[in-house]
């Protein structure tokens, strides 16, 4: 297997309705945590762990996520004529840092729809998918611990998240055989399933290791739940194959896509800034009385 982790996709073509009115004109993927958006803090992830190439699959009216990974000649030259080079030099890193491609996604018809729309600048490698509006937070990058998983095995990798029974219908759910290094052998995978059907309570989380045959199977994938290609349906094929590893990460994930993950989001990284700990602790303690 070549590296793993030389590409990366980061599908951002959803029309984010759970944070409407806001995402009428403001994608979800930069909403910001703090003050960076989901989406470079997601890129960050991606690039510390080796990757050197970002598709990212963008859709009509995200065009805000192209011009934050573009230079901005205007703006760099006033933060230097105003002799605030530390903040010139952060705002020229995110375009220096990174080679980030962005293709279109011509309607949302689902994440499967999505990744595929990045079938061509792939080509034939193994690549990773990270969703643009869920956070992993760890020392080792999430990504990066499913790629050493693939590159070990061979097989292709899920990130895994054990979900209380009451909300495992909002997930990809998925079941197998628990193996010695604490992996499990997926063998079922199902996208949603009713209230009471679920096979596990082990939710499919946003972060994938895949194979370049992952595109032949997403072809011949018919809508599924909710009348969109799901990418869920494309690694139910891999698991009946015998080819698909779940893997629990380690680390703190967030759906930034969710309207309480945001704000807990935005809550755990602000904290963790010695500059607005202790205001923040105040606050909140002021707040919960
Ligand atoms: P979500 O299901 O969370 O995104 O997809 P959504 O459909 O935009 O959200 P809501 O439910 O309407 O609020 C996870 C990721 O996949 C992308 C989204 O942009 C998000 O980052 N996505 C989803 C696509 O790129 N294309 C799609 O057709 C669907």
């Amino acid at each position: 297997m070549n590296h793993p982790l030389r590409k990366v996709v980061i599908p951002a073509a959803g029309l984010g309705t759970r944070f409407l009115p806001a995402t009428k004109s403001v994608p979800k993927e930069m909403l910001p945590i703090v003050d960076q958006p989901t989406i470079g803090l997601i890129v960050d992830e991606a690039l510390r762990a080796g990757a050197t190439e970002v598709i990212v699959i963008n859709g009509r009216g995200k065009t805000a996520i192209e011009d934050y990974f573009d230079r901005s000649y205007e703006l760099e030259d006033t933060l230097l004529r105003k002799g605030k080079q530390e903040l010139f030099e952060q705002v020229r890193k995110i375009s220096d840092s990174v080679s980030v491609t962005s293709l279109r996604q011509k309607e949302p018809m689902g994440l499967g729809h999505a990744v595929l729309a990045a079938r061509n600048a792939i080509g034939d490698q193994w690549f990773g998918v990270l969703l643009g509006d869920d956070l992993f937070d760890s020392e080792e990058p999430g990504i990066a611990q499913l790629a050493r998983v693939a590159a070990k095995t061979g097989k292709a990798a899920v990130a895994l998240m054990a979900v209380p029974d009451d909300q495992t219908h909002m997930y990809g759910v998925a079941a197998g055989v628990r193996l010695p290094d604490g992996n499990l052998a997926i063998a079922k995978l199902i996208e949603k399933p009713k209230q009471g059907t679920a096979p596990s309570n082990l939710a499919v989380i946003g972060r994938y290791l895949l194979p370049p045959d992952i595109f032949d199977i997403l072809e011949q994938v018919k809508p599924g739940a909710g009348g969109e290609i799901q990418l869920t349906d494309a690694l139910a094929v891999l698991a009946q194959q015998g080819r698909l590893l779940g893997v629990t990460l380690q680390g703190e994930r967030h759906d930034a896509g969710d309207r309480l993950g945001y704000l807990q989001a935005n809550i755990a990284y602000a904290l963790k800034r010695p500059s607005l700990r202790e205001g923040l602790l105040a606050f909140m303690r002021k707040v919960s009385q």
